[in-house]
């Protein structure tokens, strides 16, 4: 047996890796913003380092809109506590009201956010991914395999990695999604299968939050070695 490896130990292989290591690993949710307005041009150029995520078949299926200005701010945020009051009085039974009360204590980094960015993406009706779903359901996988979603998903890491690189700050939230979706694709005149799936703020950091509990890298990495156990060489089976 080999020594445990300790990449953390590892020496960076080049000064950007250095930098890149850094960044990512200092990236924190930040949800106070300073009264400062960002520049449209670095919202946008943060946009564009989003759209240059990889795509499944290179289908760059995201679509992102964002409000930068306080009036569309505030009509994001409004329109949005409007959501929630409206689930919140139809929950006659209150069988909601830990979800709903956890998602109100959420809203605050959106009520001061100087951007917003409201980010969707198009469900693939692409015969493969049904295909490829089907199969994951033959092999008695229940898993639904979204290649969209996953591809949004690292679009929107990209945009919060490049708002870190350029001191800003940003989170991604999934709370609001329930109550903003729907009515903001007919509120922007989008097709209804343009999915919002990210609602993402941006700002000046005017906190700084403690870095959460991170779980230890042995305990979420292995590397397989020594010989290959037989059953490996074996014809996959189905799942029993
Ligand atoms: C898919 C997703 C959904 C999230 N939704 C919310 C949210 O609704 N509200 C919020 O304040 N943070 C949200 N977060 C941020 C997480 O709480 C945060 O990433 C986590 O606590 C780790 O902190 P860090 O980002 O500073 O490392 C979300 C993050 C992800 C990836």
């Amino acid at each position: 047996m080999s020594e445990p490896v300790q990449p953390l130990q590892a020496e960076a292989q080049t000064e950007a890796g250095d930098a890149f290591f850094e960044l990512a690993r200092t990236r924190r949710s930040i949800r106070v913003y300073a009264e400062r307005l960002v520049p449209r041009a670095l919202t946008a150029r943060l946009i564009d380092c989003a759209t240059r995520a990889p795509s499944n078949f290179n289908r760059q299926p995201w679509q992102f809109v964002v409000a930068d200005e306080p009036s569309w701010c505030k009509a994001i945020y409004e329109l949005l506590e409007r959501g929630v009051a409206r689930v919140g009085s139809s929950d006659k039974a209150d069988e909601l009201f830990h979800l709903l009360d956890h998602v109100r204590t959420w809203l605050y980094p959106l009520r001061s956010s100087p951007v917003i960015v409201l980010a969707f993406y198009k469900p693939s009706p692409e015969r493969l991914d049904q295909m490829l779903s089907s199969a994951n359901e033959a092999a008695g996988d229940v898993t639904h395999y979204n290649p969209n979603l996953i591809t949004l998903g690292m679009a929107i890491q990209n945009l919060l990695l490049a708002a870190h690189a350029e001191g800003l700050s940003a989170c991604m939230h999934s709370g609001p999604l329930p109550f903003l979706r729907g009515v903001v694709n007919r509120l922007l005149h989008l097709p209804p299968n343009l999915q919002l799936a990210g609602v993402i703020s941006i700002g000046y950091p005017a906190e700084q939050p403690q870095v959460p509990p991170h779980r230890e890298l042995e305990k979420v990495l292995r590397f397989l070695e020594g010989p290959v156990p037989e059953a490996w060489l074996a014809t996959p089976t189905r799942k029993e």
